[in-house]
């Protein structure tokens, strides 16, 4: 196992526990990263009528058991034996089932109408990256779906700390506002069909986070669009995750930013596209063509 997995690994096994708490909607007045995420994928599950779902680094497995109250069968999968075993004691259903499975490790020989990864690809190696989409489209059936979160990497132009220090000395750093602004005023179909942004990793070594890994990787949606379209998916929508309405030092000093946060998470406006700048994640929904 690679480094940046094998640290992974290391701090999920460890921090399974608080995890656990972070991902229960009952333990947590106001929507956090984990549940927005986790809300997104239950949305799209009733929106388009998903039957059947495979939860990639389910973690605790909030999200799978929250789906099997609506699909006929979910699946949780993940590489941490305690995130498992939390998942496994916690939520029991007959159509719903966990196991302690390295994704790359596994062989999968049943296809649904969806698999999820929240907080996942962002733990790979760019080449597991292209090889988890690859994957993926043997899982998911034709016509079908896969969603998944990541961290945001336009968000470090807006952050205005370290990150934006660093991106700011990059050539790409033009291109990324580019896509920026292009998200502020498009439409969505006019959007994905834009001169894309190669899929490639941050290229300077990235300030420390809460998560003691030392690589978790950053996206823009122009990215990701160029490697699904390389791999024949299509990509359907992007949701902000976690919207900072103002920066990031500033963020927990004061609870109505959370609570506006949510707001905006929440609102029914049809075209959230304006908000990805600011949010610190984001959601990609894609079909298999
Ligand atoms: C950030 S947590 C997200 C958990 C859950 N999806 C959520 O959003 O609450 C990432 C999870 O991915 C799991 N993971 C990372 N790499 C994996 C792999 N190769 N195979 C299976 N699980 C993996 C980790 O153990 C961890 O539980």
């Amino acid at each position: 196992m690679y480094k940046q997995q094998a640290q992974t690994k290391l701090f999920f096994e460890k921090d399974a526990k608080n995890w656990q708490i972070k991902s229960d909607v009952n333990k947590n007045k106001l929507l956090n990263t984990v549940q927005e995420r986790n809300f997104y994928v239950v949305n799209q599950i009733k929106k388009l009528k998903i039957n059947s779902l495979i939860d990639v680094g389910c973690g605790t497995g909030d999200l799978s058991y929250d789906a099997s109250k609506i699909i006929k069968k979910s699946v949780g999968i993940d590489f941490s034996k305690n995130m498992i075993r939390l998942a496994q004691n916690k939520f029991k259903r007959k159509n719903l089932e966990f196991y302690n499975k390295n994704f790359f490790k596994t062989d999968f020989n049943e296809r649904f109408d969806c698999l999820s990864a929240n907080g996942f690809i962002e733990y790979l190696s760019l080449k597991d990256i292209v090889k988890f989409i690859k994957i993926s489209k043997k899982i998911v059936k034709k016509n079908k779906f896969i969603i998944f979160g990541t961290r945001n990497r336009l968000f470090n132009l807006f952050s205005l700390n370290k990150f934006s220090e660093n991106e700011f000395k990059k050539t790409t750093f033009k291109k990324f506002y580019e896509e920026s602004i292009a998200l502020n005023h498009m439409k969505f179909s006019d959007f994905i069909r834009l001169k894309k942004n190669k899929f490639e990793e941050v290229l300077f070594k990235q300030p420390k986070t809460a998560i003691n890994v030392d690589k978790r990787h950053q996206f823009s949606p122009l990215q990701l669009v160029d490697i699904l379209k390389k791999n024949n998916w299509e990509t359907l929508d992007f949701c902000p995750i976690n919207y900072h309405p103002v920066v990031p030092s500033k963020y927990h000093q004061n609870k109505e930013n959370k609570i506006f946060s949510n707001y905006i998470y929440l609102s029914k406006e049809s075209n959230k596209l304006p908000f990805i700048p600011f949010s610190s994640s984001f959601m990609v929904l894609a079909k298999n063509k």
